[in-house]
């Protein structure tokens, strides 16, 4: 694909069939994609279809080229020593999140490190049978699919793959243990945090020939159904969730057992009529459930009731029909619909509408919603150019009162969502 100068010498590599593998693709390191002429460049080029300083951008601006430094440090040795762990530079349970985690040295190349943090390959997949023939003039991307590379352009995958770091599965979790030993909170939304890493490519006309277009609100729906049945999965593992009976205290609400940093945030907690009683944490199914109310409210009023469901029974028997139910739901009608969305102003307007709403409803919105739905309206804003000049002053507001966590006032909150709320209507 790039340098185009290429060209012509490799055009037999067109030819080849997908390079089978017996034995697992070996891991090339990033070192392997940081020369100047391939992605290493410290400005972008105009002659080739991809950026070429994505290492750049990736070792100056993004965190995931430290996240493995940050386990060399204080807080993080704090941690691993609060819980009875070695150094968290050599635990599996850190590293699995914080690096490109290959603990069979046969599948590390020779370039591999695990100091690289969170590298080109945890995300692109392990490059041993595409690293020759990727940026080769006329190689397909669905080619170089067949022969390793991830699937990062399709936000399904790409949703999964963040997913399982942001939030976890069943093979890696940020769990109560590690919560109390000190980690951050955890909290992801696709749309946001792909722009936030900051993004090392660019949706042009050519990408879009090639991947496909880049639609914000479809990529918030599909994050939030992807941590939705991550939350289900949870709640039905019986390792986890032990049927109800003797759970991992991180599936369940946080604010259920603690009182927010700010004082006054708990003080003016809405329980919803149940003081006292846990309640599980699946924030992404009722921010699904809100949101959907604009686009089919029918589907939206059955994500609505099973979500009661699960809250009223999962302590006393584990939810298990009603979370079936909810993964079905998700998987055969929720996710192939948000998966055909098209830029449309009517109903990313409308989302942005039941998301106010959805934010002035609570009396008191716990921070970690508030900040979901801020995110929500955000990505809806951004799929429409006129949306986006329209209600700007409004959106920067509202995270205005989003900017300090410890000192959420969910009053102003509420307030700059009513106020975008009323320029929609
Ligand atoms: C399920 C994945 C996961 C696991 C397991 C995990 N982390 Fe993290 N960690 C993250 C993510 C994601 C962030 C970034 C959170 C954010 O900013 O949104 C993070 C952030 C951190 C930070 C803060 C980094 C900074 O820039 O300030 C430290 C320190 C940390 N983790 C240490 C650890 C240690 C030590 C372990 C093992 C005992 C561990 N983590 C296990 C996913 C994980
Ligand atoms: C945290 C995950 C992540 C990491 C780490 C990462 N990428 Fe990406 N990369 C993406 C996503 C998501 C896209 C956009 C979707 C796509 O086009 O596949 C992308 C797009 C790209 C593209 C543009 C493809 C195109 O068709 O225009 C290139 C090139 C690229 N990455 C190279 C790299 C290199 C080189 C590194 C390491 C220095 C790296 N990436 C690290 C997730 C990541
Ligand atoms: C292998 C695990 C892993 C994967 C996969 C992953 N991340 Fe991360 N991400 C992390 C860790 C760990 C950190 C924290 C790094 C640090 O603070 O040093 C992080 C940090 C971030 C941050 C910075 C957050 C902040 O507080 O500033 C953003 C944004 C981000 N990731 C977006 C994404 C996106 C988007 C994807 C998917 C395309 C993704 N990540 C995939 C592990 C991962
Ligand atoms: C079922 C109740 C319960 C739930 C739900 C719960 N916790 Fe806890 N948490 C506790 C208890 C009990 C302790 C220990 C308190 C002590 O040591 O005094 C604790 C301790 C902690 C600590 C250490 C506090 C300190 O002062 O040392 C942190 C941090 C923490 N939890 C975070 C979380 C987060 C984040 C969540 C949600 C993902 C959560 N907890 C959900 C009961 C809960």
């Amino acid at each position: 694909m790039f340098p185009r100068q290429i060209k012509q010498l490799f055009i037999a590599a067109l030819l080849l069939p997908a390079i089978a593998s017996a034995t697992p693709d070996k891991y090339v390191g990033t070192g392997s994609c940081s020369s100047s002429n391939c992605h290493g460049s410290v400005s972008p080029r105009k002659a080739s279809n991809v950026l070429q300083n994505e290492y750049y951008t990736w070792l100056k601006h993004d965190k995931h080229s430290q996240a493995y430094t940050v386990l060399l440090k204080a807080d993080a040795k704090r941690m691993a020593s609060l819980m009875g762990l070695g150094e968290p530079s050599k635990e599996p349970l850190c590293l699995k999140c914080h690096a490109t985690y290959v603990p069979s040295p046969e599948q590390r190349g020779a370039k591999y490190s695990v100091e690289d943090g969170v590298s080109c390959e945890s995300c692109h997949g392990a490059a041993e049978r595409w690293l020759e023939t990727h940026a080769v003039a006329g190689v397909t991307h669905q080619q170089n699919l067949a022969n390793g590379l991830a699937d990062t352009a399709s936000l399904d995958k790409r949703a999964q793959l963040c997913v399982s770091c942001h939030y976890g599965d069943s093979n890696k979790r940020v769990t109560h243990n590690l919560y109390g030993a000190g980690h951050p909170r955890l909290s992801f939304e696709l749309d946001t945090y792909g722009v936030l890493e900051p993004k090392h490519w660019v949706v042009d006309e050519d990408y879009i020939k090639r991947k496909g277009p880049y639609v914000p609100l479809a990529a918030w729906f599909i994050g939030q159904e992807t941590l939705a049945e991550s939350a289900v999965a949870t709640l039905l593992s019986p390792e986890l969730s032990r049927n109800g009976t003797f759970p991992e205290l991180s599936i369940f609400d946080c604010y259920s057992c603690h009182h927010s940093l700010a004082d006054a945030q708990w003080k003016r907690r809405d329980y919803g009529g149940k003081p006292g009683r846990l309640s599980v944490n699946i924030a992404s199914l009722v921010m699904l459930q809100h949101a959907l109310a604009a686009i089919d409210r029918p589907l939206a009023e059955e994500l609505g009731n099973l979500t009661a469901t699960i809250q009223e029974q999962f302590q006393a028997n584990g939810a298990t029909e009603a979370l079936q139910k909810t993964q079905e739901l998700l998987k055969g009608s929720i996710r192939p619909m948000v998966m055909k969305m098209a830029a449309d102003e009517k109903s990313s307007r409308a989302v942005m509408k039941e998301l106010c709403l959805f934010g002035t409803a609570a009396v008191s919105p716990k921070y970690e919603v508030a900040e979901q739905i801020g995110m929500g309206i955000q990505a809806a804003m951004a799929t429409s150019p006129i949306l986006a000049k329209r209600h700007k002053a409004s959106l920067d507001k509202l995270f205005a009162t989003l900017a300090k966590p410890d000192a959420f006032n969910p009053e102003a909150f509420v307030k700059a969502a009513k106020t975008l709320s009323a320029e929609l209507s």
